[in-house]
């Protein structure tokens, strides 16, 4: 078995999986106490995963009725992330590795993301298209093979995530903001206002920075009372200006796709109703995995983890976390 351990961002994760990518458990433990501050911060969410990561490997290990000794691999996220938060789980892998002088996986953060198409019952196999959008990353990437993806395109500024949680922030609501303001956008006219989709960036990058900007001007223009008013709309339209960016350039990479190419969605975005509705309309088989499985989690590491070459007893011991892509 792989026990899996992922803490890039605020979520303490744990997981023990199999060699098929059978999930025997898979323990987040949300620190929940960043929503005070209107983000996450890096410095608390550090300390947090130090005080839960003992715990979270011990409860993902009794959930599947298993010990250490059951595992026969250790993987780790090492990168990209908060960097103080991933090496908390670093070291807490090479200790638990070093103990049983057992091998580690280093897993890059995204190649999780897209390996969580790989976990059981339902995995699908290479080559597809997959949008990664959540509050850290938003990337496009086709993947042809278990273990690597190739960048199309990914956002020149914001993540879509983080346009949720800023549009959300502007029309005061809490942290994070992407369920609230797509709940709130139910009740709102999503041709109400309209924001940009920076249908002018060309290619398949993504840009939000104008995004928010243009809701800030709205809501200034509107004024304190219209603005509280129109919230429904503006969320609504706010909400129809992010989807909309990320569907034009997944229509632009399936058209230049050979055939028809299926299309895997990840990242905490994924769990938006509007996205997958409209994704479901591409005319492409489109693959979701379960919610729990595209927000940041373990399994997905552990699952990623199989197609990297571990790394023997004592070789892990000066491995390095990294913050940003390479
Ligand atoms: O993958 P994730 O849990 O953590 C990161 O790696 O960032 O993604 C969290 C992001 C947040 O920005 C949150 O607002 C967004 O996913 N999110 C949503 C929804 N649920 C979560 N955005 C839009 N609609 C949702 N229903
Ligand atoms: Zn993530």
């Amino acid at each position: 078995m792989i026990l899996a351990l992922e803490t890039s961002c605020d979520d303490t994760c744990a997981a023990v999986i199999t060699r098929a990518g059978e999930i025997r458990s898979n323990v987040v433990s949300s620190q929940g106490i960043h929503d005070r501050y209107g983000g996450v911060v890096p410095e608390i969410a550090s300390r947090h995963h130090l005080e839960l990561v003992n715990a979270v490997v011990d409860d993902a290990l009794a959930q599947a009725g298993a010990t250490l000794d059951d595992a026969e691999l250790i993987a780790v996220t090492q990168g990209p992330g908060l960097i103080g938060a991933l090496l908390v789980g670093v070291a807490t892998a090479k200790g638990l590795a070093a103990a049983r002088r057992l091998p580690l996986a280093p897993v890059d953060h995204l190649q999780g993301h897209v390996a969580a198409n790989f976990l059981a019952p339902d995995p699908i196999e290479p080559p597809f298209l997959c949008l990664l959008a959540s509050g850290g990353h938003t990337l496009l990437a086709r993947v042809t093979e278990h273990g690597a993806h190739e960048r199309l395109g990914s956002t020149l500024d914001d993540a879509a995530g983080e346009a949720f949680d800023k549009g959300a922030r502007l029309l005061g609501l809490g942290y994070p903001g992407g369920p609230a303001l797509s709940k709130l956008a139910l009740d709102g006219d999503p041709g109400a206002f309209s924001f940009p989709t920076a249908a002018g960036v060309g290619g398949l990058d993504f840009s939000f920075a104008g995004l928010k900007t243009a809701l800030l001007y709205k809501v200034r223009e509107l004024g304190e009372e219209q603005a509280r008013l129109r919230r429904a709309d503006l969320a609504a339209s706010y909400e129809h200006a992010i989807v909309e960016t990320l569907i034009l350039r997944v229509e632009r990479a399936i058209d230049a796709e050979p055939g028809t190419p299926r299309l895997a969605i990840g990242g905490g975005v994924a769990a938006n109703a509007r996205l997958r509705e409209r994704a479901a309309g591409l005319g492409v088989p489109v693959k979701i995995p379960p919610i729990a499985l595209c927000t940041d989690n373990a399994a997905m590491i552990g699952s990623a983890a199989r197609w990297v070459e571990p790394v023997p007893f004592p070789g892990y011991l000066g491995l390095d976390a990294y913050p940003t892509a390479a």
